[in-house]
Order: structure tokens, then sequence, then C-alpha cells
């Protein structure tokens, strides 16, 4: 009899505060969470500033209080998903950075984006913002 290969995910889900300060819980977790796949430290660097830009835009642009926060842990890869359930946006009113005009704001995505390996960004307006970002370990590519 074949039997399929069973792919095991491990799940963990925490709902924090959108106040600042807890930056840093996400950041230590994820730091954790990413030490026992195997990424390397620059890789764990590269995670942590990508969780930390999808953090901030929940808590600078949800408007609501806490935002969640959720961890797929599998063999060789990551995936987290920060999600709110605040004002939301129109992603065709958000443009592409442009490198000439760099100024100090609207460079969060763009960040994630070149950061991780997947990234989907879903947001409605009134109903709220999900990014979901994969890193996959260099083996796993
Ligand atoms: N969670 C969210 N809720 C509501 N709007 C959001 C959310 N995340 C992003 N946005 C919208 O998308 C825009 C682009 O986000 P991005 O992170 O690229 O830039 P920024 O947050 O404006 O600036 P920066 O990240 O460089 O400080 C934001 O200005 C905001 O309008
Ligand atoms: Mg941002």
């Amino acid at each position: 009899m074949v039997q399929d290969k069973i792919i095991k995910k491990d799940c963990i889900t925490m709902d924090l505060p959108t106040n600042p300060e807890y930056v840093s819980v996400a950041r230590l977790t994820v730091s954790a969470i990413s030490n026992t796949i195997g990424f390397n430290v620059e890789e764990i660097e590269d995670i942590k500033i990508a969780l930390s830009e999808a953090c901030a835009n929940a808590i600078r642009h949800s408007q609501k209080d806490t935002f969640s926060l959720h961890f797929e842990v599998e063999d060789g890869k990551l995936t987290i998903q920060v999600s709110d359930q605040g004002v939301g946006f129109d992603a065709k009113e958000v443009k592409e950075p442009v490198v000439e005009e760099m100024k100090e704001s609207g460079l969060g995505f763009f960040i994630i984006e070149s950061l991780m390996d997947e990234v989907k960004i879903d947001s409605e307006v009134g109903k709220g913002t999900k990014i979901r970002m994969s890193k996959f370990l260099e083996d796993n590519k």
C-alpha cells in the first residue's frame, strides 16, 4: 500500500495589544520558533524585521485594541500570519515605493516582500487586514 507522506504542522497563536511595547514579545517569540526550525542568525534577523513591520502596521493603522499572530511550523518552513479586524485598506491605493523618492515611510510591505520568500496581503476596508508570509530553509527552496 502506498502511503502519502504526512506533513506535520505545529501551530502557535497569540493575541497582542496594539501597543508598540509588545513588538518585542513578537520578536522574541518568532526568534525562538525560527531557531527551532533551524534558520541561521541572518535569516532569523530578516524574519524578525519582517514580522516587526507587519506588527507595526497593525499597531499604527488598524485602529483596533488587539491584533493576532499565528505561526505555522513545518519541516523546513515557517509561515507567519499577522491579522487584525481593523479599518483595512484598499490595495489599489498603496503605491510601490520609488527609489528616487525614498522617504521615511511607506516601506513596510516593500521590506517584508524583500525579506520573505512568499508574501500574501489581504485587506478589506472596514473588515481588517491579514498578511501571510513564509520563509523556507535553504535546502527546502
Ligand atoms: N494593518 C493595517 N490596517 C490598515 N491599513 C494598513 C495596514 N497595514 C498597512 N496599511 C496601509 O498600507 C499602507 C502601506 O503600508 P507600509 O507598511 O508599506 O507603509 P507605512 O506603514 O505607511 O510606512 P512604514 O511601514 O514605512 O512606516 C499604510 O500606509 C496603510 O495605509
Ligand atoms: Mg508600515
